[in-house]
């Protein structure tokens, strides 16, 4: 790809330096990756768009909001690394402090230590914009900031709401798919009338997809009349590679690049690139 250059200032990992930003997209335009049902797709989306992204020229940060701290160790990173986002969002450190760069994207980590959180973030000011708060002092230095949610719709993911100007949802292609979309939707409506009016929907990925299931085909149908105009081409397909990278700490254009599961992510982010790029 041919990026137009626009020097700019790119705090990471604690040290200062310039970066070539292509000036094609939004600054620092944060997507949340959300919905509240387990395991449907929501880190290893992250992981591997971000570094989908990063391969085909843009800068991105991942920030592991998860106590699980999977996007963390999926992109090889320790989990007991600290600072981590709960000190951040709980001991004043700087959110530069905690990034820390790896070859596929920027990580802001996350470890068990964010699961009480939680229950220490009510009484405190502004808990619903922490993490709003301590991303603004890095946004400028990236194209994309991805927030990975944990799954659930508490006061975790409502920080994460509040962050965000977009959602990206994965939605996994099995019978429950769209049971408790509603829910998140509800939540979503909430913060958007009371904490973040300019929230948008950036997405719905399917996930997990077999297009030699009926079941597959007739989930991609529903959610489509659901979310007309919002359902990404790309599909993300059942792929066993996708499911081995995390053990190995490297997303999976590295441990396979030439899997479907790879392929498929780096479709996913020409798509999400394309519908990014600001006019000229
Ligand atoms: N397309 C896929 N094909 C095969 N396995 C997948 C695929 N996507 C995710 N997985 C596997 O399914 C499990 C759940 O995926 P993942 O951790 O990304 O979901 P999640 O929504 O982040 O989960 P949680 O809600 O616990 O955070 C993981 O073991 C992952 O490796
Ligand atoms: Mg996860």
């Amino acid at each position: 790809m041919n990026f137009t250059a626009v020097k700019y200032v790119c705090v990471s990992g604690g040290t200062t330096h310039s970066q070539e930003r292509k000036g094609r997209f939004p600054m620092g335009k944060t997507i949340a990756i959300v919905n509240q049902k387990g395991g449907v797709g929501k880190t290893t989306s992250c992981v591997n768009l971000a570094a989908a992204l990063t391969a085909q020229g843009a800068k991105v940060l991942v920030c592991d909001f998860d106590p699980q701290g999977n996007a963390t160790s999926g992109l090889g990173l320790d989990k007991t690394r600290s600072p981590s986002v709960y000190d951040v969002i709980l001991g004043g450190a700087p959110m530069s402090r905690a990034i820390v760069s790896t070859k596929w994207a920027d990580v802001a980590p996350a470890n068990k230590a964010l699961s009480g959180a939680t229950v220490e973030l009510i009484g405190l000011d502004r808990r619903e914009f922490r993490l709003r708060d301590a991303l603004e002092e890095v946004k400028g230095s990236y194209d994309f900031i991805f927030i990975d949610c944990p799954p659930s719709l508490e006061l975790l993911t409502l920080d994460g709401l509040c962050a965000a100007d977009t959602l990206l949802v994965p939605v996994q292609c099995e019978y429950y798919a769209l049971e408790g979309l509603s829910d998140l939707l509800y939540t979503v409506r909430l913060a958007k009338q009371r904490l973040n009016p300019t929230l948008e929907l950036e997405g719905v990925l399917l996930t997990m997809y077999d297009g030699r299931t009926n079941l597959s085909l007739q989930v991609a149908e529903e959610v489509k009349r659901h979310f007309p105009g919002k359902v990404y081409a790309s599909v993300i397909p059942r792929n066993v590679r996708l499911s081995e990278a995390p053990s190995h700490g490297v997303p999976v254009s590295v441990y396979d690049p030439l899997s479907r599961g790879s392929e498929a992510y780096e479709l996913l982010a020409k798509e999400f690139l394309a519908k990014n790029r600001t006019p000229r």
